[in-house]
């Protein structure tokens, strides 16, 4: 599997929100993941459909929707109708995830969960079967520029016998939180193949196309 860089606009300047998708395009990201926030499921409150309409205007990108909400199942057709390719559903913010993923599944986009770096495995194992991706947490959901939690690389990695255990060689992993140059190599070494990147990709210290370059070449080994 290929290894795939999504910039999380979260870390962008809102701003200048649509140059810097197109920043992102012009630097060879695989995707755009913009994180939804309602201020209950975590304490900040981002986008919406809105900001997914004006996006996919702008990039011809992969956009991933990050939905840190509570009863996402209320949000999923409105996120879609804006333009989405993938929704992640966060294990914790609902009380049936197996029937809102299979929701998402019926809304004829990619299906995602995600587990916080606190929610065991075992969490997802009746629902490996209904998803295209697994976003493994590596920072606590709500906030970017936080350090990476190490322990999250062996999660990963038993994900992924996990997952290759049941014949589920398909489903792809994804990290998100604190992945740079130097946490990238070892969540891809673990087996990730999904990296998502803020404050790694969008910062004052260099340029947007720089900072991806540098993300790429950290794991081009892989
Ligand atoms: C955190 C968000 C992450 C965040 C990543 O809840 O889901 O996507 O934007 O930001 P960095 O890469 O700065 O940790």
């Amino acid at each position: 599997m290929v290894t795939t860089i999504e910039a999380s606009i979260l870390a962008a300047d809102y701003a200048r929100l649509g140059e810097q998708a197109r920043e992102a395009e012009a630097a060879g990201v695989d995707g755009i993941q913009i994180d939804v926030m309602d201020g209950s499921f975590v304490p900040d409150i981002t986008f919406g459909p809105g900001i997914v309409r004006a996006l996919r205007r702008e990039v011809d990108l992969f956009l991933d929707v990050d939905l840190m909400i509570v009863n996402p199942e209320n949000h999923l057709e409105a996120f879609v109708e804006a333009g989405a390719d993938r929704l992640i559903v966060h294990q914790e913010s609902c009380v049936h995830p197996h029937h809102v993923l299979r929701c998402v599944r019926d809304l004829g986009v990619e299906v995602g969960v995600a587990l916080d770096p606190g929610t065991s495995l075992c969490a997802l194992e009746e629902l490996l079967e209904l998803v295209d991706l697994v976003q493994i947490m590596t920072v606590s959901s709500g906030w970017g520029g936080q350090p990476f939690i190490h322990s999250q690389v062996d999660k990963v990695r038993r994900l992924r016998q996990m997952l290759d255990a049941r014949g589920l060689r398909g489903v792809r992993i994804g990290v998100d939180g604190g992945i740079d140059t130097a946490t990238a190599p070892l969540v891809v070494e673990a087996g990730a193949t999904v990296l998502v990147a803020g404050s790694a990709i969008y910062n004052h210290e260099a340029p947007v196309a720089e900072r991806v370059a540098a993300l790429r070449a950290s794991v081009e080994w892989k």
